[in-house]
């Protein structure tokens, strides 16, 4: 077991989760510039909220480092090229990456800084691979939504739908065309359970 940083392996995993945080970070940037594009909004905000996510990771990864600052850390890493500009699938490119991450790569390096005794970043990287889990089930959620072309449809006539500009909720199997209050597209609708802060059950009660 070793506990110097500088020529362990988790030295170069630590490395190799910044880059590839930092990546997913702008991947999902430009995922969600992509959405807005096409009038996705609720798509838009989704890959947002999951790139500040990234960019939390990337920072974890980078105080984990601090004992090698003034060093070139080198490393040889594999780095998707996922440009597409069908959501669809960007949707299905990103879940897959979520989902190797969660499965093989941050496991890998943690059972790696384990063995090398560093508790602390194997930790890290567990708990991280956990959340990578979660953005993985996100990006098939709305992945299988997308293909379905059940972003603003349901099967259920008492879906609740709120618009993301003003707040407004409607009832109904599909959101309107054009939101009645503030004329924001329909794009700006999804499902109330989908959105942060909104009056869900657990304030009703
Ligand atoms: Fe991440
Ligand atoms: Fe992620």
């Amino acid at each position: 077991m070793q506990t110097d940083l500088k020529n362990s392996r988790t030295r170069m995993n630590l490395m190799r989760a910044f880059a590839g945080e930092c990546q997913s970070r702008q991947r999902y940037y430009q995922a969600a510039l992509l959405a807005q594009q096409q009038k996705l909004i609720g798509i838009e905000r989704m890959f947002r909220f999951t790139a500040e996510q990234e960019e939390r990771h990337a920072m974890v990864f980078w105080k984990l480092l601090q004992e090698c600052a003034g060093e070139t850390v080198e490393i040889e890493a594999g780095f998707p090229a996922d440009v597409y500009e069908d959501i669809g699938q960007l949707l299905d490119a990103s879940q897959r990456e979520e989902e190797k991450e969660h499965i093989v790569v941050y496991p890998d390096f943690a059972r790696i800084a384990e063995e090398e005794g560093f508790a602390q970043a194997a930790s890290k990287f567990r708990a991280i691979a956990e959340i990578e889990n979660e953005h993985s089930t996100r990006f098939a959620y709305y992945a299988g939504l997308y293909r379905e072309g059940k972003l603003f449809r349901s099967d259920d006539a008492q879906q609740r739908w709120i618009c993301l500009n003003c707040g407004h909720v409607h009832v109904g199997s599909e959101p309107p065309q054009e939101c009645p209050v503030c004329s924001a597209e329909q794009g700006y609708f999804i499902r109330e359970a989908e959105a942060a802060f909104t009056s869900c059950e657990i304030m009703k009660q």
